[in-house]
This record gives structure tokens, C-alpha cells and sequence, in this order.
């Protein structure tokens, strides 16, 4: 396995709608996909999508860390999962606003206001249709990792970029922004 290098923003590659997999079975994908899940966590990361490692294919990993499970039934810790040409669908209209950082923005942190609850279908690299509901911390890595299939990055999402700031600051005073 490989470590990956990751595109920072301002990086076109992650301006640009990510290209359905052809067959997420191919030895290509298994690859990319090991070498992704190596990357996030030797970055620490919760999500990562293939843009962000340069392939702008519709493929992203997470992970859902026990301290950030909200202890849901569709929320549960996991260890690292792939999810290739998904699909994602709001359930209801209520949005909630989540602290965000992203591997392609490094240092930095903002309130991104996110859908809830949302649906999800796709493909594992087994080629097996994966498919349920999120919520709570589940649903939001997987909005922010769709999104990157999307050319969007968080602060695309934000309605207040006030609430946006280093990691260290939104540590100290970012909860009073929300
Ligand atoms: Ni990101």
C-alpha cells in the first residue's frame, strides 16, 4: 500500500465532478481504495474522497470514530468503509450546523449547516450494493464526502464564514459560534 498525496483547496481537481466508477470490482479500485483508507488514517482523518488524493472518480472511505458516534442505531462506530458511486438523499428537511475540517484544508475549521438525516445506496469493492440511513456524525461525514464528488468543499456550504477559524481557536471559542 501506498500513502497517497492530498490536494489542497485551490486544487482544481476538487473543483470537478468526480466520474462514476465503471466497475467497482476492478483491481484499480481495490488499489486506490487500501491505499485511500492507509492515507486518511495515517492523516488522522474521519473521510476522504478520491479527488482529494488526485482521482476524480466517484469513490469515498470514512470512518465513524467511537468519541464521535452519537450512539444512533445509524450512527454506530465503524472502522474504515467505502462507499463507490453513491448516492445521497435528505430525509426531511431539518438541517443541524457541524464543525467541519477537511483533509484538503489543513489548520482550519467551520460550522457547515447539514442535513440531518439522509438515505445512502452504493457499491462496496466487492461490487455488493451497500445501502441505509445515516445520522448524527455518520450523516455528516457522508455529506462532506459527497460533496467532494461534487467539486464541493465545506466552506462552499457555509451561510457564515464568521464561523470559520484555525483549529486551535475554534478549540477555544468555536463552540460559542455555533
Ligand atoms: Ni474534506
Amino acid at each position: 500500500m501506498t500513502l497517497l498525496k492530498i490536494a489542497r483547496m485551490g486544487h482544481p481537481v476538487l473543483l470537478r465532478r468526480a466520474d462514476a466508477v465503471t466497475d467497482p470490482t476492478g483491481p484499480d479500485i481495490a488499489r486506490l481504495v487500501a491505499d485511500m483508507i492507509e492515507t486518511m488514517e495515517d492523516a488522522g482523518g474521519v473521510g476522504l474522497a478520491a479527488p482529494q488524493v488526485h482521482r476524480s472518480c466517484r469513490v469515498f472511505v470514512y470512518r465513524v470514530p467511537d468519541t464521535r458516534s452519537s450512539g444512533a442505531p445509524d450512527d454506530q462506530p465503524c472502522g474504515p468503509q467505502v462507499l463507490i458511486n453513491p448516492h445521497l438523499t435528505p430525509i426531511g428537511k431539518e438541517t443541524v450546523l457541524r464543525l467541519e475540517g477537511c483533509l484538503s484544508i489543513p489548520g482550519l475549521r467551520g460550522w457547515v449547516p447539514r442535513h440531518t438525516r439522509v438515505a445512502y445506496h452504493g457499491y462496496d469493492a466487492q461490487g455488493r450494493q451497500v445501502k441505509g440511513t445515516a445520522s448524527g456524525f455518520l450523516a455528516n461525514v457522508m455529506q462532506h464526502e459527497y460533496d467532494h464528488l461534487n467539486g464541493i468543499l465545506y466552506p462552499m456550504r457555509m451561510n457564515d464564514l464568521a464561523k470559520m477559524g484555525f483549529d486551535t481557536e475554534m478549540a477555544r471559542y468555536g463552540e460559542e459560534q455555533a
